[in-house]
């Protein structure tokens, strides 16, 4: 026994950042940043705390799925930006629903929504849930440096959420990890202690970008081979790719390496920017909502971001 997926939802904050704005603010320019990455714009959170997206994400999701708070069983968030260090953005979420279950966040940066889903698959097999909420949701923006222009033009806020129930429909998983504090850093604020030597480093993004983008290919290409042949499929059998949405050059060449038709890997990067955990629970309540999934349907997810972290897994639509 694992899960299907009962329903999706995604939450973005109202407040839109162009390209043309970051451009008065940092030596960039549209030109740029459309061509490098794809990205347009996108939303930054101005009142809302990381947990405001994931609850407005979770309700969109209880709703899609039919399902009240009280019969969640267990909620799970992918985040690296929770607002406390405690209580955890999934406790403060199942506050928000008037929820009862246990609660907890995992950190697997860009993968943590594919690494959240297969702990969630170890519970239903346990038989310890029936229905459970996976959300990803990152407020980015308060980890930016805003005058780094490589990073400050790539990250954003927003949020996704899954309600799972007993199925058989998640057919297959990949996680890895490689060990790295020098391609993708993110250091956290040291504290008070007048007994600690550490150094203080910023609190914001420190990223390689052209080393990420080289691992992240072959990344991608491997995994997605991988979590396919363990499911039983074939490249042809796919309905929809759903990529972690890093950079739009980083799909277009996972989809000349493969041979997966092209119209199949989805992106919303232009809109949305890189949301690290959100990203690939914001792509799948898209293509709910437009109604392009179809019973039956075989979406493949696949994730890569800081740790080194990559999580790929296969998930039959089943709604
Ligand atoms: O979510 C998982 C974690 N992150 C990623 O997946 C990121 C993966 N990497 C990438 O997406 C790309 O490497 C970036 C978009 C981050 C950068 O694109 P790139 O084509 O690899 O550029 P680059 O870092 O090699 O920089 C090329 C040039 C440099 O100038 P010089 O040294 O050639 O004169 C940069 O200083 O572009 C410059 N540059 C910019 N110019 C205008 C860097 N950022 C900007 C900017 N606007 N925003």
């Amino acid at each position: 026994m694992n899960f299907e997926i009962l329903g999706t939802g995604s939450y973005v904050p109202e407040h839109v950042v162009t390209n043309d704005d970051l451009s008065k603010m940092v030596d960039t320019s549209d030109e740029w940043i459309t061509e490098r990455t794809g990205i347009r714009q996108r939303r930054i959170a101005v009142a809302e705390a990381t947990h405001d997206l994931a609850y407005e994400a979770a309700k969109a999701a209880l709703a899609d799925a039919n399902v009240e708070p009280n019969e969640l069983d267990m909620i799970l968030c992918a985040t690296i930006s929770s607002d406390l260090a405690s209580p955890s953005t999934a406790i403060m979420v199942q506050k928000m629903l008037g929820a009862t279950c246990p609660a907890m966040d995992i950190s697997a940066a860009c993968s943590g929504f594919v690494y959240t889903l297969d702990v969630a698959a170890g519970f239903f097999a346990r038989g310890k849930v029936k229905k459970m909420l996976v959300i990803g949701a990152e407020r980015l923006s308060k980890m930016l440096d805003w005058e780094d222009r490589a990073t400050c033009v790539i990250f954003a806020d927003g949020a996704g959420a899954v309600v799972l129930g007993e199925g058989e429909a998640y057919l297959s998983s990949k996680l890895t990890t490689k060990g790295d504090d020098d391609v993708i850093k993110i250091p956290n604020y040291i504290g008070l202690s007048p007994f600690s030597t550490l150094e203080e480093e910023k609190p914001c993004i420190n990223m390689k970008g052209r080393e990420v983008f080289k691992f992240a290919v072959n990344a991608m290409c491997n995994d997605v081979n991988e979590v396919l042949e363990q499911a039983g499929l074939n490249q042809q059998d796919v309905s929809y790719v759903i990529p972690h949405q890093a950079n739009l050059r980083i799909i277009d060449m996972v989809r000349r390496k493969m041979e997966i038709a092209p119209e199949k890997y989805c992106h919303n990067i232009e809109k949305y920017g890189n949301t690290s955990s959100a990203s690939i629970p914001l792509v799948l309540d898209e293509l709910n909502k437009e109604g392009k999934l179809k019973t039956g349907d075989y979406l493949v997810l696949s994730a890569f971001g800081g740790g080194l972290t990559t999580g790929a897994c296969v998930i039959q639509w089943t709604k």
